[in-house]
């Protein structure tokens, strides 16, 4: 969602921005735009549309400064995406870009428009830049300006500003929305993101709550901090890369065996689960009484089927709640409740607010995260992070399953320091982890030719149903959202025994069902779940367990899952609904990747 990159130095200014921009289009977004210094002026170059459409602008026009340019990928939040409510916004003499929302913008707008500001715009945006450009106008200061208008503003923001009497220097501030500076061999950069800064440099310092910099040709200048404290990442540009598959989404289903492994290892000594390298020791485990899980999307779907199996190994009482809701849902408090924070992005903006709401009532708090360095990561008390890698794709599959693998390690954990399990089961149940969930999911990816086969038969359809039991229920969550989002086709997710309450009336001839089953002591239930619809003209498909009697005659397509054990048919009916939701978007013509509506990183409540 939205995203900022800036430079100044040497040489290829506008050219590093809009390569900048091309990176972080993996965000999702729905206009593009540049500034840049040119004969004391500052010129824009903005569009409604894709940075593909920004570069024919700029290769008709260019804008001739090798020194420093803005660049803007705006997701819109307050005003339709438009020529005119795309960044960067300009007033009087201040021009910025920005990312997050301004909630307080409608009353600095009136107040600013009774001292003759004329906006132009529908856009929050557009309000914060005239109310920096009036403390401007009235100190000179640039410095001044921006703490000035930071103190009125509220909500999120990052802002990379430029003022046109102070030529190829670029200004910054932060609060609740992430940006990062980055120090090359030819200058400096920003960015709201460290990927779109890996082909430029590794060499990074990601700001902090209302700190404000100056970048100007090789200076950087933190006003609160002095030298700032740089760090190393070894992202290379290769890994954010498609690395030859079609799609970042395909490359990044075929690196989950490899990202489960990785976000597993360090935590296993002896074989037993260890989440001492994340500071979670003994005594930490021992102490908890309740679990909330809080997340977004896919994140709290890895967390039902977390809590699943939390509660079936360690009886500790565990609720998932949606982010967004979290905080008007007071949750019952309860001694010695740890708040689980999941997020890929580690910058939801709901999910963020939940963790700071959780750490206002006194919750000990955990962020499961996998970009490093990031809000939840650094705000949470602990942090354990799921080593995926990066993820592009706006649909998440490896932090998904990472996500899954590590909070089942925890589970085990748990369960194995509330004496729950014995040292023997804890073990056996680590192996199987660690060596089944990468194997299951690895084998049906090599079987993406049946999962064609399957697309075929149901990607002109307008509805589909997953259905499941038990753990295979909250798997179908994800499965259905995976459908949907990338394919646009209307999915539900129903406990299969609750289907006949009211949505079997949507079973038309030809729908199709997808079951998924791997759950042996509910074969038969779900047997009969399928039986019930395909009665009513659905077109069923069934995934399940090769130990399920007579599979074959249940449905009218079968996947029967590799021979792998409970915790590995979690990963392996995954990986088959990750496929089909690729197959059919694909069959569909679909925009893969970037989904419409969607974004990668949600910054807005
Ligand atoms: C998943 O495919 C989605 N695009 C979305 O549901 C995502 O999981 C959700 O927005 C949460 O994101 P996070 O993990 O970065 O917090
Ligand atoms: N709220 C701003 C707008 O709608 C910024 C959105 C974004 O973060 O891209 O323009």
């Amino acid at each position: 969602m939205c995203g900022i990159i800036g430079y100044t130095g040497i040489n290829e200014a506008v050219k590093k921005v809009t390569q900048g921009l091309e990176i972080l289009e993996y965000r999702g977004y729905d206009s593009v735009g540049i500034c840049a210094s040119v004969g004391g002026k500052l010129e824009i170059v903005k569009t409604k549309g894709r940075v593909s459409e920004l570069n024919k602008l700029l290769a008709n026009e260019p804008i001739q400064n090798d020194l420093c340019a803005i660049g803007h990928t705006r997701w819109a939040t307050h005003g339709a995406p438009s020529y005119v409510n795309s960044h960067p916004h300009m007033v009087g003499k201040t021009c910025l870009v920005h990312n997050g929302i301004i909630e307080n913008y409608k009353e600095i707008k009136s107040r600013l428009e009774n001292e003759g500001v004329n906006f132009v715009s529908d856009t929050d945006t557009e309000v914060g830049c005239g109310l920096i450009n009036y403390y401007y106008e009235k100190t000179n200061e640039p410095y001044e300006a921006i703490l000035s208008a930071s103190d009125k503003m509220r909500g999120s923001y990052a802002f990379a500003i430029m003022f046109s009497d102070e030529e190829n220097t670029i200004y910054a501030i932060r609060q609740g929305s992430p940006l990062i500076i980055a120090k090359g061999q030819d200058g400096f950069y920003l960015a709201s993101d460290l990927t779109a800064l890996i082909p430029f440099t590794k060499e990074y310092y990601s700001l902090c709550e209302g700190e404000v910099v100056k970048l100007a040709g090789n200076k950087a200048e933190i006003y609160q901090k002095g030298e700032p404290q740089w760090k190393r990442t070894d992202m290379t540009y290769e890994m954010a890369k498609k690395g030859g598959y079609d799609h970042f989404m395909l490359k990044e289903m075929y690196e989950q065996p490899k990202a489960i492994e990785n976000s597993l290892s360090s935590r296993i000594k002896d074989g037993l689960p260890d989440f001492s390298v994340d500071g979670m020791d003994k005594s930490f485990f021992e102490e908890i009484k309740a679990i909330h899980i809080v997340a977004c999307g896919s994140a709290m779907h890895a967390g039902l089927v977390a809590s699943h199996l939390i509660e079936k190994l360690a009886f500790v009482p565990t609720r998932v709640y949606i982010a967004s809701e979290y905080r008007y849902t007071p949750p019952l408090t309860i001694d010695d409740t740890l708040v689980v924070v999941v997020s890929q992005s580690g910058e939801t903006a709901d999910s963020l607010a939940s963790l700071r709401y959780a750490k206002e009532k006194g919750f000990k708090t955990l962020g499961i995260v996998n970009a490093v360095e990031t809000t939840i990561a650094k705000e949470a008390d602990y942090r354990a992070y799921t080593y995926a890698g990066p993820e592009i794709a706006v649909a998440t599959t490896k932090g998904y399953a990472t996500q899954v693998s590590l909070m089942s390690l925890f589970a085990i954990c748990l369960a194995y320091n509330k004496g729950k399990i014995d040292t023997n089961t804890a073990k056996d149940l680590t192996t199987c982890l660690f060596s089944h969930a990468p194997k299951a999911l690895g084998e049906v990816l090599e079987r993406r030719d049946e999962v064609k086969e399957i697309a075929k038969l149901i990607y002109e359809r307008d509805d589909i149903f997953y259905i499941g039991r038990g753990i295979d229920y909250q798997m179908s969550q994800e499965a259905s959202l995976k459908l949907k989002e990338i394919s646009y086709i209307h999915s539900q997710a129903y406990a299969a025994g609750e289907l006949k309450h009211g949505t079997i009336s949507l079973i038309e001839c030809g729908t199709p069902v997808i079951a998924i089953a791997t759950e042996e002591k509910l074969f038969d239930k779900i047997d009969s779940n399928v039986k019930e619809v395909r009665a009513r003209g659905a077109y069923t498909i069934l995934i399940c367990d090769g130990e399920m009697e007579n599979a074959q005659e249940c449905a009218d397509k079968v996947f029967i899952l590799p021979k792998s054990s409970y915790i590995g048919n979690i990963f392996s009916s995954l990986a088959v609904a990750q496929l089909i939701a690729y197959e059919v978007a694909r069959l569909r013509g679909c925009d893969i990747d970037k989904p419409k509506n969607l974004a990668k990183s949600v910054t807005v409540e």
